[in-house]
């Protein structure tokens, strides 16, 4: 099966189309999106701080990581899953945008680079636990780590700007918005009824 006649049939679920056709649910889980993608990017900052000898430089490190990190993977657990609930209400416009696509390439890399850090400054953590900082791979990897995660957040932001086409069109023919000023209603007396009426819009879907 293609793959944008596999994303048109998660569009046009059930679950998809109740998410997509309320006034309320999208919003709803933007906003546990943004809550839980806070409190990942912000316990990976606290650690990429500690690497980096910039923060909680008195703290265990291995301490300070188990007691964040099982935070950071529920979180994570609730921005993928909402994030996929997002993306199935539009699958097809997600998946060929091409800021969707950054936000999940820096998303894997972000993972790489956990990985680089297990393989090597996490290797000897017993050594520099108590110090105030990691060694160079390790502040290396923080560094990126807080690149990636600025990134993904930026990607993420300017989705919603790209998935509708950002051309400002003219106002169709019979609209004259300075017809509109000159006849708004002098005064303060506000009510509706002076309102001039704004004409048929005669562009048809
Ligand atoms: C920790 C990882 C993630 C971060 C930091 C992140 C970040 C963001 C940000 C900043 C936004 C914009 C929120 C707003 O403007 O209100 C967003 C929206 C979104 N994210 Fe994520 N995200 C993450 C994971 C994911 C995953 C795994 C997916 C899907 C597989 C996903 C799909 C989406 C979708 C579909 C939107 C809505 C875009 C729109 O139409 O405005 N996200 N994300």
């Amino acid at each position: 099966m293609q793959i944008d006649a596999f994303l048109k049939v998660i569009e046009a679920s059930r679950f998809a189309t109740t998410i997509r056709d309320s006034i309320w649910m999208f919003p709803i889980i933007e906003s546990i999106h943004v809550i839980s993608f806070t409190l990942v990017v912000g316990t990976i900052a606290v650690i990429d701080l500690r690497l980096l000898g910039l923060a909680s430089t008195q703290r265990s490190f291995q301490r300070m990581a188990s007691d964040i990190l099982k935070w950071t993977w529920a979180a994570f657990g609730l921005t993928v899953a909402t994030g996929l609930t997002m993306f199935s209400t539009n699958a097809r416009i997600y998946y060929h945008n091409p800021f969707f696509r950054t936000k999940m390439l820096l998303l894997l890399l972000a993972g790489l680079n956990m990985l680089v850090f297990e393989m090597t400054a996490g290797r000897t953590v017993p050594q520099w636990d108590k110090a105030r900082s990691a060694p160079r791979a390790g502040k290396a990897v923080a560094v990126l780590s807080l690149s990636l995660w600025i990134g993904v957040i930026f990607m993420g932001r300017i989705i919603g700007f790209t998935t509708h086409p950002g051309k400002v069109l003219p106002p169709p023919p019979g609209v004259n918005f300075d017809n509109f000023l000159q006849s708004a209603p002098s005064g303060n007396s506000g009510g509706t009824s002076a309102t001039p009426q704004a004409p048929p819009n005669p562009i048809k879907k």
